[in-house]
């Protein structure tokens, strides 16, 4: 039987507004929408920003630069946050990585991503028959009319498709099961401007997801830092900010190895999640994100707030709106993941405007980590994060958290781990680490799925599962060498 994705996603209890919201389509008008991003790889004004060798004016070069994260966030002034700062440990790892801001590729010699590369890919967890599309700016005008319309690469922009086609790939994340909760995410981060909103975040006692763009991190490490320091939960959202379904394999292993490589050198923490940009994801782009333990994060719902003016063409009225709507449409039987953005400040700004709205509708506004009630987001950092009841009976604190005077970039020694390995019974229990990432999304599905459509396809899924059998293959990337088990596409 053949389902249309509306279909798919009403079966699974999904509000008919969700499914709206949940695909935004191949955008028809792509003209302003790599604009807002064109711009990090410009050579204009973006670049002198983000830029860490920028030239301070006078008053600022008076101003002792921050030497650690804490004397980072106490900057007040949005001019002194933004400007440039050299911290020794980190530009004694820049050059293990790609420039900042342009397109990731393994970096010549790195032996240790080649290794990683070459083990990925001899898995077979990318499937050979997705190929590349469209454009790395988001053109894919020449690549959709001829794409077979069932959908057969799960892309996400093409209709929403959150569930992957191919074999071995744990479905997206992209809701939370508790009622009337709102799962909190920024993308884009860390901006440079960030302190206020930050600062507002601890005053409201209010943690989220924060989805750190790898160039960011490397151009602005204490403010990263800042991300775990305050009890967020961090997730990678590629190293250059381009549609990921358009790069060659290499280089989208490279924008995703060097994000989570240089969080876990500059912030201490292995990311287990990732965002893909525009939601730009197919099975191809999973598999290799799989491959590093990365557990793809879509939305049901998006604010749109980067459209804000001036960086973009909307007016506060519409986002305002587009707020208002999501806000209206808290409901009974699921929680949503909403799609906000660190981008600027007119988008933290705007956030912290609706912040009150959304409080006096929804019960629950939560990170991912609460959301799904995962505890341990990090396999090498016993940082323990407060599961849902915890968090939102008022524990909102997560164990284990460096301060702001011991977080200190390093040459550290990053070691990706498959997002699940699978034993030959296909996996009925979870183990610690982001194997159980994976298992609490599929529990979301479980969640979520009661359909008789959904639970034949839990059948086939799990026997090939059960075929893969990648255990030893994983072994070399698995932390400690354990072979964890995942109970997947429950
Ligand atoms: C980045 O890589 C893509 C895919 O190889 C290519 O089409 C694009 O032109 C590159 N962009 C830049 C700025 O080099
Ligand atoms: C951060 O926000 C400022 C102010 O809105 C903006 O100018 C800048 O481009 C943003 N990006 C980064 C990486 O800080
Ligand atoms: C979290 O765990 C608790 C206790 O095991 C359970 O009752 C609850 O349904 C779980 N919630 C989510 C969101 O998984
Ligand atoms: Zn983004």
């Amino acid at each position: 039987m053949k389902l249309t994705t509306t279909a798919v996603l009403a079966a699974l209890g999904l509000a008919s507004s969700a499914v709206a919201s949940i695909g935004r389509g191949v955008p028809q008008d792509i003209s302003h929408i790599p604009s807002l991003y064109q711009r990090h790889r410009d050579s204009g004004e973006y670049m002198r920003i983000v830029h860490k060798r920028g030239t301070p004016t006078e008053h600022l070069q008076r101003r002792a630069a921050p030497t650690d994260e804490a004397s980072a966030a106490k900057i007040s002034d949005p001019v002194a946050e933004c400007t440039a700062y050299n911290l020794p440990e980190v530009a004694a790892i820049a050059n293990k990585f790609p420039k900042p801001w342009e397109n990731a590729t393994i970096v010549s010699g790195d032996s240790e991503a080649q290794d990683v590369w070459k083990t990925i890919q001899g898995s077979g967890i990318i499937p050979t028959s997705v190929k590349p599309k469209g454009t790395a700016n988001g053109d894919f005008s020449a690549f959709t009319p001829t794409y077979d319309k069932t959908d057969p690469d799960c892309w996400w922009t093409f209709n929403g498709c959150v569930k992957p086609k191919h074999d071995k790939l744990p479905a997206d994340t992209y809701s939370c099961p508790e009622p009337s909760t709102w799962g909190l995410t920024f993308d884009d981060g860390p901006n440079c401007t960030h302190n206020a909103f930050y600062d507002f975040l601890l005053e409201k006692k209010q943690k989220a997801t924060l989805f750190y763009i790898g160039s960011n991190v490397l151009d602005w490490p204490l403010e990263a830092q800042r991300g775990l320091v305050d009890g967020h939960h961090l997730c990678v959202h590629t190293w250059s900010h381009q549609y990921m379904t358009a790069l060659p394999d290499e280089q989208v292993f490279a924008e995703l190895y060097y994000t989570a490589k240089v969080i876990k050198d500059v912030v201490g923490v292995t990311p287990t999640c990732w965002r893909p940009p525009f939601g730009d994801v197919d099975d191809r782009v999973r598999g290799i994100a799989t491959g590093l333990g990365l557990e793809t994060v879509i939305w049901t719902d998006d604010t749109d707030d980067w459209q804000l003016p001036p960086a973009g063409t909307k007016s506060k009225a519409d986002v305002d709106n587009n707020y208002k709507t999501i806000i209206g449409k808290q409901s009974a039987s699921g929680g949503n993941i909403v799609l906000t953005h660190e981008i600027n400040d007119a988008t933290m700004q705007e956030f912290m405007g609706q912040y009150a709205n959304i409080q006096a509708a929804f019960k629950h506004i939560v990170p991912l980590t609460a959301c799904k009630n995962q505890t341990k987001p990090y396999p090498d950092m016993d940082i323990t994060y407060p599961n849902f009841a915890d968090y939102t009976s008022g524990k909102i604190d997560a164990k284990g958290l460096p301060s702001g005077t011991t977080i200190k970039a390093s040459d550290a020694d990053y070691k990706p781990q498959l997002a699940a390995s699978y034993t030959s019974n296909g996996g009925a229990q979870a183990t610690g680490g982001s194997a159980a990432a994976v298992t609490a999304s599929g529990s979301i599905d479980k969640a979520k799925g009661s359909s008789s459509s959904s639970s034949s396809s839990t059948a086939s899924k799990s026997a090939s599962v059960a075929a893969f059998g990648t255990c030893s293959m994983v072994a070399s990337l698995v932390i400690g060498g354990a072979c964890a088990v995942a109970s997947l596409f429950v």
